[in-house]
């Protein structure tokens, strides 16, 4: 199958998940629940459960043992966009082509939209009956994704982010940032992948680690290249968001053909760490690709 034809399976999938997971808006408080729903099922890109199933697959789990992690992570990505658009942060209005969710409620519900959806991920992730892996590697998953999103990682990633604003920051201070603020969740999606599975090998997790990490990267570079190079109506989202905030990005410091440059260079490192996998990882490497070519 084709990447093309993967993403529109498992995006179905992990939707139909996430419509499960998702409290109806019959059920009080049933504004929070409409605002939850309303950030969720709105057409994302859905990388990071694609991430989930794709290592999943290329490990051998079943897919029925991903859908769990695969929300989890889609839900906290989820909260973390509804906080970062908010006026104290990025103040941003457009997301995934409609308003965003303190625009289209209110700040307050945004800000428990957020905490909810933190929460449901970890229910998920923990609830799951359909993970089959061991009760140890469960655990890690549950401690990996916790780290992933805390102050080590996604929420630390942030706060370096609003720290930055104004400020000039070298390449290894941006590094760090878009390490934690993008690449930690990414990383945590390949890891959930292959923790899902009772026979996976350290060596083997080290190498899917290592690929992780340079597609996390390269992922957030490409990122902040789109935010200059596409369009409002392409992205879905605020085009120029990051010079209107005064934002320390890749093309900032490098400029576009350096960033593109260095993009191209993550994913040829990361296609190398998985030299030593079968063809079951190809649409793996195909998502590398696909991280750097997107135009959204
Ligand atoms: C946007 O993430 C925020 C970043 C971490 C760069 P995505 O580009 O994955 O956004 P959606 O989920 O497709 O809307
Ligand atoms: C956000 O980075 C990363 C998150 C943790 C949400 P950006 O602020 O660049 O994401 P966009 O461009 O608003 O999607
Ligand atoms: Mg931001
Ligand atoms: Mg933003
Ligand atoms: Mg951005």
């Amino acid at each position: 199958m084709s990447l093309k034809k993967l993403m529109t399976t498992y995006r179905q999938r992990v939707d139909t998940a996430l419509e499960t997971w998702l409290p109806a808006t019959s059920i009080q408080p049933t504004r929070l629940h409409e605002a939850m729903r309303y950030t969720v099922l709105n057409g994302g890109k859905r990388v990071r459960p694609l991430l989930v199933y794709l290592t999943g697959n290329a490990v051998g789990v079943e897919l029925s043992a991903l859908d769990a992690p695969a929300c989890a992570v889609e839900l906290i990505h989820a909260y973390s966009l509804v906080h970062d658009d908010l006026p104290a942060m990025d103040d941003d209005d457009l997301r995934r082509g409609q308003v965003t969710c303190h625009i289209a409620f209110n700040e307050a519900t945004a800000i428990l939209v957020g905490d909810a959806l933190q929460t449901l991920a970890f229910y998920v992730l923990s609830h799951d009956s359909n993970i089959q892996t061991s009760h140890k590697h469960h655990v890690t998953m549950i401690e990996t994704l916790a780290l992933a999103s805390g102050s080590r990682g996604m929420a630390g990633g942030q706060a370096i982010d609003m720290d930055s604003v104004g400020q000039s920051l070298n390449m290894t201070e941006l590094e760090n940032m878009h390490i934690h603020k993008t690449g930690a969740l990414i990383r945590a999606s390949v890891k959930l992948g292959a923790l899902a599975s009772d026979n996976i090998d350290d060596n083997m997790l080290k190498k899917l680690d290592h690929y992780a990490k340079c597609i996390g990267l390269a992922f957030q570079i490409q990122d902040d290249i789109l935010d200059i190079e596409s369009s409002t109506e392409t992205l879905g989202k605020a085009q120029g968001s990051d010079i209107a905030h005064d934002k320390v990005t890749y093309p900032s410091l490098l400029g576009l053909r350096g960033a593109k440059q260095m993009a191209k260079e993550l994913i040829e490192d990361a296609e190398t760490s998985l030299v030593d996998f079968d063809e079951k990882a190809d649409p793996l490497r195909w998502m590398a690709n696909y991280i750097v070519t997107r135009h959204y």
